[in-house]
């Protein structure tokens, strides 16, 4: 990747460059004057609409939307024109009352809205494995249920950004297999109004069409990332995603060598995911000890 001229913190790899700065300066400073239409996949989880301090700090409210939809506009001129941005956004509950705070998702329309862009699709990024809470409400009252899903929205310039759900196939489940076998199916139509002929499920196409719930759980507590932060005393982030969330995003929408971007990079998910993929990658995150976590994915 072009070096940045400002000395900023960074490390590089074969594939992607990683930058410790908050990305506003980094996008104004270096991504515009080198990579305009270029960037094919901005991927980011940027910080969540807490209503309580994370330890990397978060707006709320008016201001959250504001700064978001203000760095997504500054982002715009680096997408290429039939890229894709995809922004996940966690869920958030209103302080000190079991009610559901709206902002994300106002969040998510404003960010669209205000950056002009088509919502392709929403994805719900499912993870069975977490634990219970908001705890006052899900644990000890017991008044509401847990809350394990969070939202991406899928956005783009265009309404036919490049994408291709044949690179995301999923294993064809068992009992696909002994249909392709038996070649019998249950013809008909449909109440959906779908009229399935005889021959429609007998054709293997080398893997299921995934839906847009994605299910990952991020369990993983022995990898090499985990080890080697708590081997040197550096902070894990408390909010990394699973690989399987940028994995399933960089190869339905992108090719080898394309550009991926993620300015909010946490522990560099996204970055590490983009060079197993042979994708280029440039990831950006603002606080020092994530970043520096972050180079252990790359050991
Ligand atoms: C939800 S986390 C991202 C987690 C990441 N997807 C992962 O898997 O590790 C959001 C990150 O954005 C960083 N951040 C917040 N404001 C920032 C800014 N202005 N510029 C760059 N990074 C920022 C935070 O420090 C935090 O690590």
């Amino acid at each position: 990747m072009i070096q940045p001229k400002i000395k900023w913190r960074r490390y590089n790899t074969p594939q992607g460059i990683c930058i410790n700065e908050k990305c506003e300066n980094v996008i104004k400073k270096y991504l515009i004057p080198n990579y305009i239409n270029q960037v094919q996949l901005i991927f980011s989880s940027p910080p969540f609409p807490l209503n309580r301090a994370k330890k990397y700090g978060n707006l709320v409210g008016e201001e959250y939307k504001n700064w978001l939809c203000d760095v997504g506009r500054s982002l715009l001129p680096l997408l290429s024109i039939n890229g894709s941005i995809v922004i996940e956004i966690g869920n958030a509950w209103n302080p000190g009352e079991p009610t559901f705070s709206t902002l994300p998702m106002e969040t998510l329309l404003e960010f669209k809205n205000r950056c002009g862009l088509h919502l392709c699709q929403e994805f719900i990024y499912y993870n069975p494995a977490r634990l219970p809470g908001p705890i006052q409400w899900v644990n000890k009252e017991r008044v509401r249920v847990k809350d394990s899903f969070t939202r991406l929205w899928w956005m783009s310039k265009t309404p036919n950004p490049y994408a291709s759900n044949k690179d995301v196939l999923e294993e064809y489940s068992k009992q696909m297999h002994k249909l392709f076998e038996s070649g019998k199916y249950n013809s008909g139509k449909r109440p959906s109004e779908h009229n399935i002929s005889n021959t429609a499920f007998s054709k293997n196409n080398g893997g299921a069409i995934p839906s847009n719930v994605i299910i990952a759980a991020n369990t993983d507590s022995n990898n090499q990332y985990l080890k080697k932060c708590k081997e040197k005393g550096i902070d894990i982030h408390p909010a990394r995603m699973p690989m399987a969330i940028p994995e399933f995003f960089i190869k339905m929408l992108t090719r080898e060598a394309e550009i991926v971007l993620d300015c909010f990079a946490g522990s560099n998910t996204t970055g590490a995911c983009a060079e197993r993929l042979n994708r280029n990658w440039i990831s950006i995150e603002a606080d020092k000890e994530f970043y520096i976590g972050s180079k252990y994915r790359f050991d």
